[in-house]
C-alpha cells in the first residue's frame, strides 16, 4: 500500500459547524492535505476568524453562514457549492448541540432544538449533498460526527443529545445502504470527550464538581486521556479517503477504548 491511497487533493469538502473545535481540526487536516474546504457555521464571527486562519496556512477555502436547522439555509449552502464547484465530494456532518438538563425538567423547545441541530440538520445536509453527487454521477463520502453517547448512556442530563446521536448512528447505516450502488460511502465517528474549547468550558463550569467529573471521564478511557480534535480529524481523513474504499455503514469509535471497556473490568495485569 502506498501513501497515495490517503490522497484527497483536489476534493471539495463541505464541513458544518466548521468554526468549532473539531470542525477547525477537520478543515486543517483535510485542507493541508490538498482538499478545497467549504466551511459553514451558524456563527459568522468565528467562521470569519477560522477562514482567515486556514487562508494563512495556504489552504483553499470558502465559507458560508449556514444554520443546519433551517432547510432554506442548508439549500442556500449547497446552491453555493453547486455554483462554485459543481458538487462537494466529501461532507462532514459535524454541527451539533446538547443540553445538560434532567429529563423531567426539559422543555419541548429544548428537546426540539437538540434534535433539530444534531439530527435533522444532518439529514438536510446529507440530502442536498447527495442530490448534487447523484446528478453528477460521482462517488462521494459522507462522514457523520456522532458520539459514544449514540451507543451508550451517559446520564447527567445528556439524554436528548444521546438520543440524537443514536439517531445519527442508525441514519448512517440506512444511508450507507441507500447510496451504496452510487458509491457514496456513509460512515460515522464516535468520539469520547474531546479537548475542545466548548468541552473545556463545560468541564470548568461544573464548578466544584469539575475535578471529580474529570476523574470520572478519565476513569472510563483505558488509553488514559481525552481525545484531541486532531484524533478525530485523522479518522475523518481516513474514512473520506480511498484507504476506506470498502468501508461503508461503519460507526467508528475514536475513544481510547471507552466503549469496549466494561465498568467491572480492570486495566493491566494483577
Ligand atoms: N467535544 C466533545 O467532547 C465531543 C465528544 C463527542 C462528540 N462530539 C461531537 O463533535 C462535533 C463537534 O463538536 P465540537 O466539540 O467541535 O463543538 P463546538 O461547540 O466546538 O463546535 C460546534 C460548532 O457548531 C456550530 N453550530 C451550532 N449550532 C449550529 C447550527 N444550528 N448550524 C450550524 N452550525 C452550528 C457552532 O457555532 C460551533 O462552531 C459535534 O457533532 C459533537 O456532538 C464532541
Amino acid at each position: 500500500m502506498s501513501a497515495s491511497i490517503f490522497d484527497i487533493s483536489g476534493k471539495v469538502v463541505a464541513v458544518t459547524g466548521a468554526a468549532g473545535g473539531i470542525g477547525m481540526a477537520v478543515c486543517r487536516q483535510l485542507g493541508s492535505s490538498g482538499a478545497t474546504i467549504v466551511m459553514s457555521d451558524l456563527n459568522e464571527g468565528t467562521l470569519a476568524t477560522g477562514k482567515a486562519e486556514l487562508e494563512k496556512m495556504g489552504i483553499k477555502v470558502s465559507s458560508q453562514v449556514c444554520d443546519t436547522r433551517d432547510e432554506k439555509s442548508v439549500i442556500a449552502y449547497f446552491d453555493f457549492i453547486a455554483k462554485t464547484y459543481g458538487q462537494a465530494d466529501i461532507l462532514v456532518n459535524n454541527a451539533a448541540t446538547g443540553i445538560h438538563t434532567p429529563p423531567q425538567d426539559t422543555t419541548l423547545e429544548e428537546w426540539n432544538n437538540v434534535l433539530a441541530v444534531s439530527l435533522t440538520g444532518y439529514f438536510l445536509c446529507a440530502r442536498e449533498f447527495s442530490k448534487l453527487l447523484l446528478k453528477a454521477k460521482k462517488p462521494g463520502a459522507l462522514v457523520n460526527i456522532s458520539s459514544i453517547a449514540g451507543s451508550s448512556a451517559i446520564g447527567r442530563g445528556n439524554f436528548a443529545y444521546s438520543t440524537a446521536k443514536g439517531g445519527v448512528n442508525q441514519f448512517t447505516r440506512e444511508l450507507a445502504i441507500e447510496w451504496a450502488k452510487s458509491n457514496i460511502r456513509v460512515n460515522a465517528i464516535q468520539p469520547c470527550s474531546v479537548n475542545t474549547p466548548g468541552w473545556r468550558h463545560w468541564v470548568e463550569t461544573e464548578g466544584e464538581e469539575a475535578k471529580p467529573l474529570m476523574d470520572i471521564l478519565l476513569r472510563g478511557i483505558p488509553l488514559g486521556r481525552v481525545a484531541e480534535p486532531e484524533d478525530i480529524a485523522a479518522a475523518v481523513h481516513f474514512l473520506a479517503s480511498g484507504a476506506a474504499a470498502m468501508i461503508t455503514g461503519s460507526i467508528l469509535p475514536v475513544d481510547g477504548g471507552n466503549l469496549v471497556y466494561n465498568a467491572g473490568g480492570t486495566l493491566g495485569s494483577y
